[in-house]
């Protein structure tokens, strides 16, 4: 495998996610890992420094266990890794007189084997305003742009080498004929890793982790539970209880869908819990988004809790599996984000419950638990499923929540997902899908005057759901969709589409 060491550029995760692709195993790990840590992990063929916002010269720069430099592994630095490696070696790093940023020529002036079989000349992605002025001994130039001396470098000998472009965004013409060049030609790693065989792995982990114990499953139709719920009943079978909680709240037919997917095809330990009535009665008469979010979260967890309860009675369930996520391991721990929304997931299951965790996807990135899931052989529209909020439709009726209610959001939501996909839009669409204002208006239909609901489309393009553009909807397609409503749901006399961006929008209403 290929260990990448983060020193909190914002492309840290785009490296690893490049070597996968090549078939190599990569991780992303804290600068702060010592080479004993790494030499734990096993089997590990090279080291990559990421880039970084800081100058080396700031007191509380990230710097790295100096034995990596002295471990014989090949090194690979990017950019702020890069300098760290020279200041730490004995090169000189320096503020540069003029930055670069974005498309820079460089010229190879001595290829290694980092530029074999790569032009001479090449268009890479800067984005620096600092530089080594001086290679550290043993270090020889490799490349150079018309501000950067030394826009690549490298001890042969030590196998170290830098970089003080990017090559991992796509703007680098070569980047990625030069990061394979340094996994395979360089750390002569092989191409083994492939969703196959991470299936295979993983199932043995599994079964040698749980033995012959039974595992218990929270299965909310999204596609990291889908897919949690698939690998581990490929891989234990009969051991694994899926528990589906279905609020009342989840879009039209998925309930039916995610029932005949797991329940029907593949024969799953499934029960399903019917607690529509519970959580509507709670939200009986409230209004106010906050409060609706804790009663929803609040009631999921208890009626999870009791459930598992009368399913565990003279049972002992040890394990419970989550579809935890790569991205949500990297993420925790260094967010420090104001509560814009309590949000209520699947996985906040209670804190006191004494299960032990199983997390098969947290390793993975969004893409790949999409690939893992094909490979499962999921169905497209579960794999390929939008994202959808734990307090489901609760959170899209805005103001009290009632049964009429949601039969508007159902139904309207459901023309859209059709009309969209019928456009074949609905991979580029991030997330698409109805919601029911509080608001009622004036309207005229055949030859009478309506005062109806009036229901928004909202749909949005975005990379991670924390920033978010509103999509453009070709005008053929709106018009569609906001005929369909107003004639096919039933007190919807308006349409309305929402243009905002996210931030100052946020993507739900609520
Ligand atoms: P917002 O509305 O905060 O949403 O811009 C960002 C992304 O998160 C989803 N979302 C949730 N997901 N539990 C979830 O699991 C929640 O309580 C929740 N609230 C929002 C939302 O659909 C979007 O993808």
């Amino acid at each position: 495998k290929i260990v990448v060491l983060d020193f909190g550029s914002q492309y840290n995760q785009l490296i690893a996610r490049r070597i996968r692709e090549f078939g190599v195993y990569s991780e992303l790990h804290s600068n702060e890992m010592t080479l004993k840590e790494i030499q734990a992990l096993g089997d590990v063929k090279g080291i990559v420094f990421s880039g970084g916002p800081n100058s080396i010269y700031e007191e509380d720069a990230p710097k790295c266990d100096p034995a990596i430099l002295e471990s014989g592994i090949p090194i690979l630095g990017i950019c702020y890794g890069m300098q760290l490696m020279q200041y730490v070696l004995g090169g000189k790093v320096e503020k540069a007189d003029s930055r670069e940023y974005g498309r820079t020529e460089i010229d190879v002036v001595h290829p290694t084997q980092l530029f074999e079989g790569l032009p001479e000349h090449q268009t890479v992605w800067m984005s620096h305003g600092i530089k080594v002025t001086d290679l550290a001994p043993g270090f020889e130039q490799v490349a150079k742009s018309d501000n950067c001396p030394y826009a690549a470098a490298a001890d042969v000998k030590k196998g170290m080498y830098c970089l003080q472009f990017h090559p991992e965004v796509r703007h680098s013409e070569y980047g990625n004929d030069i990061l394979k060049n340094f996994v395979f030609k360089i750390c002569q790693a092989e191409a083994n890793w492939s969703m196959k065989n991470f299936i295979e792995v993983e199932k043995e982990k599994i079964r040698e982790q749980v033995g012959d114990d039974k595992v218990l499953l929270g299965l909310s139709g999204g596609v990291d539970s889908s897919v949690v719920a698939a690998l581990l009943h490929e891989a234990i079978g009969d051991q694994l209880i899926c528990m589906f909680i279905d609020h009342g709240l989840l879009r039209k037919g998925e309930g039916e869908s995610v029932m005949e997917t797991f329940g029907k095809n593949m024969n799953v330990n499934l029960v399903k819990i019917d607690a529509k009535d519970r959580f509507l009665k709670k939200l009986e008469g409230v209004s106010d988004p906050e409060k609706k979010r804790k009663i929803l979260g609040n009631e999921f967890v208890y009626t999870f809790d009791e459930e598992v309860k009368k399913l565990t009675e003279g049972e002992d369930i040890k394990w419970l599996a989550q579809g935890t996520l790569y991205t949500d391991v990297i993420e925790s721990g260094t967010k420090t984000a104001q509560t814009i929304k309590s949000h209520h997931n699947v996985g906040g299951l209670p804190k006191d419950m004494q299960f032990k965790l199983i997390e098969p996807l947290n390793t993975l990135f969004k893409d790949e638990v999409r690939a893992l899931g094909t490979e499962l052989g999921l169905p497209e529209e579960m794999v390929w499923r939008q994202p959808f909020p734990g307090p489901g439709l609760g959170i899209r009726i805005l103001g009290d929540v009632t049964e009429d209610k949601i039969r508007i959001v159902q139904d309207s939501d459901a023309i859209l997902r059709e009309e969209i996909a019928k456009a074949g839009l609905d991979r580029d669409i991030w997330q698409y899908f109805t919601a029911l204002t509080n608001m009622r208006s004036v309207g005229v239909m055949g030859d009478e005057r309506t005062y109806d609901y009036a229901v928004a489309i909202r749909a949005v393009t975005s990379i991670d759901g924390m920033t978010a553009d509103w999509a453009r909807i070709p005008w053929d397609v709106l018009d569609k969709v906001a005929n369909r409503i107003v004639n096919e749901v039933p007190h919807v006399n308006r349409v309305l589409y929402d243009i905002t961006s996210k931030p100052p929008g946020t993507i739900e209403f609520e």
